[in-house]
This record gives structure tokens, C-alpha cells and sequence, in this order.
């Protein structure tokens, strides 16, 4: 969703700004605009559409100075345009604001603000903010206090950044609840400011992350940190070790092939010096701060997230449940904080998310936490929101994730929680030495085990061109890959647009079936686990029916390939784990087809990578 940049140093801001921008296109967006303070007047360019629609106006009529904020916008309230594009002035022209959320009281405060006689030139809820600062600024306040005033007077969660002539040696910047991230990159002489870390990571390591109601003055010089309150904050600078070489998208044509080609690194990078396997002995996650004591006191754990996260989430909770012998529940995080869930001390909430950013999940915690949980995130993105929040964390070993449709952020927590599964069961008593050693030996296996299956995508290539016509697709799974066939769905359909539904195989008799015809693939995941035979029966019932059949089923598998029209071909690989490898050629399927319908693989239309309002 919306991206934020900011500037103040000795350099010229403009293409400072606009670099950072494109770095944070993937987040996706609509609009975006760039302020910049130049000879102490603040000059804005804005543009609908895509970036190079604002970097050609930019070009069009240059502007120079050593300060500015910008932002890339991802409409909620008015259409995306120029005149709603980011950033929002306000009357005086001296303020001049930029913000990811919503604020929520924007009718009344708009209302309020008109019959002080402020006008407004856009739809947005932004707007009001800059007014607000004014009406302090206006009574002789300090640039500080008067946007300390103004963000009291907001409803919701906010990532804000604000700059004025008035006192053009600095930039606030504020991070009020929920809304995203706030990070301020330290330079020598100069500063920079970012919603996400991948814009400023080409010119600073050093950063320091804003928590919630906390508000940081930046000057070219130095960085002060404050509660909204007044009260001063000693902030922590982190050192980020994130290569921003891994953010370029190098030999591919999209981020997503790359991150799905990607996968045997992350997930070697997961498992690397969390294991040992010398003497099969333990799994180590210190982060999570798991003592004996908790693990033993543990009720029941809930996993909470969205999306491709929620569906590892599914996996996870046969892992745990079957490896540690404790009950999990998933929730979809958008739901968890309507309905009341029954938490004490000893439940433990699980978020998963890659972002750690995403709000409904933020929600969720949040929720946990009040209620008294104890609250572990599985996170890929370094010094994030969920990753803050939690008592203990497994941080994701995936390195920055580009493309919109997750990849390796859904393999890294398949292993994360089985990892975690294991720590539990031992902890717990629920596994002998001799089912850890064996468990931790199949773990080993796997990167491999993905590599098979990556050098098997000429064939998958093959299925994505009988298929990139299609109009509709159905997924079925069952057991530990009936997640396997949502996250199937999901994939294709955010982007090649294909209606594509996932199913639990089981159900199809229910209602589905019915669906079935020449013109409805059917894919289904049948690899030698427990299940096989039943799906097998489920694509006898489907070719029955004319249905095209496309299995994912387990090398050398004659019965299958005798009956399915085309089978995308994973190794053996132990049950537990082969959700791992069988949603490797479902993502490059969905990669595939839509590259083939000449899509924009990596921003999908309507679609953002860190999804931060509700
Ligand atoms: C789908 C996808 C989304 C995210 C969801 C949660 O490919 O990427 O469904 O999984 O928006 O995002 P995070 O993991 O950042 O919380």
C-alpha cells in the first residue's frame, strides 16, 4: 500500500526521493507526488498512475532543494488522481503533509475545519491533517507542538510525515498506532525517512524504527525521538544486513520468478545453525524466549493472519498439532478481534505475516494481548510492527520478498513451524529422541528436495500454455495439503485474474461437482501421503465428469499419470513436509500463466504487498 520517502541532507532530494519511490513501487499504488522545499517555498508535483508518469513531470519542470517528502498513494477515500495524489498542502502553502492509514473522523473534522474557513482542493482524509498543523502553526505554535496537537485530534492509525517552510531545517515524522512503519535511516549529514526499509537501504544501514505514538524530529544533523505526549524516547539504532542486491530482480523477467527460484536459499537460510543435525538433538528459535516452563504450561496456541500467511497458518496447526500434541485453532485476522476468541495466560497467539505490517494481523495481536496471551510472530520483514509487538519471534530467513504474490514468505513459515513443532514436542514430552532425530533428519532434506522441483519447470511451462486460456480453475487438496490447494487458488488468481477456487477434496461431492465440465480444469494435489487414495478416487470422479485433470502428484506415480491429462511431478517427500514441495509448481503454474497473458506479475491491479489499513 502507500509508500512513504522523505529527504533532508546536502544532496539534491528530487531523485533521492524518487529512487526510494520506485523501490517501494511493489508495495502498489495508484498515484503518487513529490514536495520539495526549494528556496524555502515548497513546490509539489503530483501524478496519477504510474511512477514514470510523476518522474516525467518531474522532468518536465525541475525541482531543486535538499529537503522534500514524497509518496506513492493507494486510493481509499477519492479516486485515484493527481489532485488526490500525495502530498496534501495546506491553505498557507507552508504545510505540506503525507500519510499512510485512514483517519477515520475525517467527516467530522473536515466539517469542523470548513466552518473555520479552511477549503480543501482534494477527497482525501490527508488533507485535514495539513489544516490541523495550520490552525496551531496559525497561533504561533513550534512546527513540533503543532503537529502534536493536530495528530491528538486523529481517529485510527497513522504513518505521517510532514514538512513546512515555516522551519525548513527539519521533517517531522510520526508513527500513531497500526498504519505501517516509520523508519528514519541515518546518514552523515544527511537523513532519510521511509514507510519501508528497501527505499533507503542503498544509502544507510543504520536506522532506527518508530514505535507507536512516538513522533522524530529530523534534521540534517541528528534525530529526535519523542512520545506524542512530550516525553523523550532513547531510541535503539538497529544495523540492517539486508543486501539491497537481493531487492534487484538480476537474470529474471519478475521479482515473483526470482523469489520462487529463491526458495532453496531461504529455506536453507531457515533452517542453517537451527538445527542440529550432527546429534539430532534440538531445534534452537531463542528468539521466541520458549522456556520449559512455558512450553509446559501452554493450553493451546491460535494462529492468526491473512492471506497466504492464514493458509500457512492451516499447515501449521496439522504440524503442531500432530508433532507436539496441542490443540491450534487458525483464525483469519480480519475476524479474530469480532468474535470474542477465549484467551488466558496460557494460550499462546501465533501471527504470521511477511510484511509485519499488515493491520488486520497487527488487530489481532493486539487483541492477544489484552486478553493476556502470550504473543509470537513469524516475520520476514527485519524490525517490523509484529516482529516489536510479540514476546518472541521467528524471524523468516527470505530477505526482502518484491513480488505481490507471496512465494517465499509461505515456504520459510511451513518450515518455521515445523521447526517450532518440534521444539514444542520435545519440550512437552510429546516426542522421543528417536521421532525428533527422524524428524529433523527429513527436515534436512528439503532444500534439496525444492531444487527437484524447481528444475522441473520446462514441464510446468508446458501445463501454464494448455492453460492460459482458461477462464476458471478449481484446486482440490486434502489433509495436510488441502491448504496447499487455497494457496494453489489464491496464486493463480490474484494474478491472471483466472477465478480459481480452492477446495477440500472431500467437499466436492457437497456442491462442487456440479461445476465440472471440459471447460473446468481441475488441479489436484496427490502426492503419496496418507490421503493419496482418496484423491486418487476424487480424479477418477472428476474424469468422469469430462473434467481436464492436472495432478501434482509424487515421481514415478504410474497410477496417476495413467488417469490425469497432465501431471506437474514432485519428489518423495516425508507428508509432513510435502506441502513444501507441492506448492512449488503450483507457484510457478500461476507464474507462468500470467506472464503468458502478458500480465504485471509483480503488481497485480487493485493489489499492495503490505496491505496496512482494515
Ligand atoms: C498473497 C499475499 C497476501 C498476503 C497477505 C498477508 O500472495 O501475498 O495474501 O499473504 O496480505 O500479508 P503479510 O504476510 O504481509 O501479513
Amino acid at each position: 500500500m502507500c509508500g512513504i520517502v522523505g529527504y533532508i541532507g546536502s544532496r539534491d532530494a528530487t531523485p533521492i526521493i524518487l529512487s526510494g519511490l520506485k523501490r517501494l513501487e511493489y508495495r502498489g499504488y495508484d498515484s503518487a507526488g513529490i514536495a520539495v522545499l526549494v528556496n524555502d517555498r515548497i513546490e509539489i508535483r503530483r501524478e496519477a498512475g504510474k511512477l514514470s508518469n510523476l518522474e516525467n513531470l518531474v522532468n518536465d519542470a525541475p525541482m531543486h532543494g535538499v529537503t522534500g517528502i514524497g509518496h506513492t498513494r493507494w486510493a481509499t477515500h477519492g479516486e485515484p488522481s493527481a489532485r488526490n495524489a500525495h502530498p496534501h498542502l495546506g491553505m498557507t502553502g507552508e504545510v505540506v503533509v503525507v500519510h499512510n492509514g485512514i483517519v477515520e473522523n475525517f467527516l467530522e473534522l473536515r466539517q469542523e475545519l470548513s466552518s473555520e474557513g479552511a477549503i480543501f482542493n482534494s477527497d482525501t482524509d490527508t488533507e485535514v491533517i495539513a489544516h490541523l498543523i495550520e490552525r496551531y502553526l496559525a497561533a504561533g505554535t513550534r512546527l513540533v507542538q503543532a503537529s502534536r496537537h493536530a495528530f491528538t485530534h486523529l481517529k485510527g492509525a497513522h504513518a505521517i510525515v510532514v514538512l513546512s517552510s515555516r522551519e525548513p531545517d527539519q521533517i517531522i515524522a510520526a508513527r500513531i498506532g497500526n498504519a505501517g512503519g516509520v523508519v528514519v535511516g541515518l546518514g552523515r549529514d544527511e537523513m532519510f525517512i521511509a514507510s519501508d526499509l528497501p527505499a533507503i537501504l542503498e544509502h544507510t544501514r543504520h536506522v532506527v524504527f518508530l514505535e507507536s505514538s512516538q513522533i522524530a524530529v529530523v534534521t540534517r544533523q541528528g534525530l529526535e525521538v519523542t512520545t506524542l505526549d512530550g516525553k523523550a524516547v532513547d531510541y535503539e539504532i538497529h544495523n540492517v544486513s539486508w543486501d539491497p542486491v537481493a531487492a534487484e530482480k538480476g537474470e529474471y523477467r519478475h521479482f515473483m520468478e526470482k523469489e520462487i527460484h529463491e526458495q532453496v536459499r531461504s529455506l536453507t537460510d531457515t533452517i542453517d545453525g537451527r538445527v542440529d543435525f550432527e546429534n539430532g538433538n534440538g531445534i534452537r528459535l531463542p528468539e521466541l524466549n520458549l522456556t520449559p516452563e512455558l512450553a509446559k504450561r501452554i493450553r493451546k496456541i491460535f494462529i492468526t493472519a491473512c492471506g497466504t500467511a492464514a493458509h500457512a497458518g492451516m499447515i501449521g496447526k496439522i504440524l503442531i498439532e500432530h508433532i507436539a500434541r496441542l490443540t491450534v485453532e487458525v483464525d483469519i485476522a480480519s475476524e479474530f478481534r469480532y468474535r470474542d476468541p477465549i484467551i488466558d495466560r496460557d494460550t499462546v497467539v501465533l501471527a504470521i505475516s511477511q510484511s509485519g505490517e499488515t493491520a488486520d494481523t497487527l488487530a489481532a495481536m493486539e487483541e492477544a494481548r489484552q486478553k493476556g496471551a502470550v504473543l509470537w510472530s513469524n516475520v520476514n520483514a527485519i524490525g517490523s510492527q509484529a516482529m516489536r509487538l510479540a514476546d518472541g519471534y521467528i524471524s523468516m530467513q527470505c530477505g526482502p520478498e518484491i513480488g505481490v504474490a507471496s512465494t517465499k514468505a509461505y515456504t520459510a513459515p511451513l518450515v518455521d513451524i515445523y521447526m517450532l513443532a518440534i521444539l514444542l514436542g520435545s519440550l512437552r514430552g510429546a516426542l522421543d529422541k528417536s521421532q525428533r532425530q527422524r524428524l529433523i533428519a527429513d527436515l534436512r532434506r528439503v532444500p534439496d528436495l525444492v531444487g527437484r522441483c524447481l528444475n522441473r519447470e520446462a514441464q510446468v511451462k508446458k501445463v501454464a500454455r494448455a492453460l492460459a486460456n482458461t477462464q476458471h480453475c478449481i484446486y482440490l487438496g486434502r489433509g495436510i495439503n488441502m491448504p496447499t490447494a487455497y494457496e494453489g487458488a489464491l496464486k493463480l488468481k490474484e494474478i491472471s485474474y483466472i477465478h480459481a477456487e480452492g477446495y477440500p477434496a472431500g467437499e466436492m461431492k457437497h456442491g462442487p461437482i456440479a461445476l465440472i465440465d471440459k471447460e473446468m480444469p481441475v488441479i489436484a494435489i496427490a502426492p503419496q501421503d496418507p490421503w493419496y487414495e482418496k484423491m486418487l478416487s476424487q480424479i477418477e470422479q472428476a474424469k468422469a465428469r469430462g473434467g481436464i485433470v492436472i495432478a501434482v502428484a509424487t515421481e514415478g506415480d504410474e497410477r496417476i499419470s495413467a488417469i490425469a491429462d497432465h501431471v506437474l511431478w514432485v519428489p518423495e517427500t516425508p507428508w509432513l513436509l510435502s506441502p513444501v514441495t507441492t506448492v512449488i509448481p503450483l507457484q510457478m503454474l500461476a507464474y507462468h500463466i500470467a506472464a503468458l497473458r502478458g500480465l504485471d506479475v509483480d503488481q497485480p491491479r487493485n493489489l499492495a504487498k503490505s496491505v496496512t489499513v482494515e
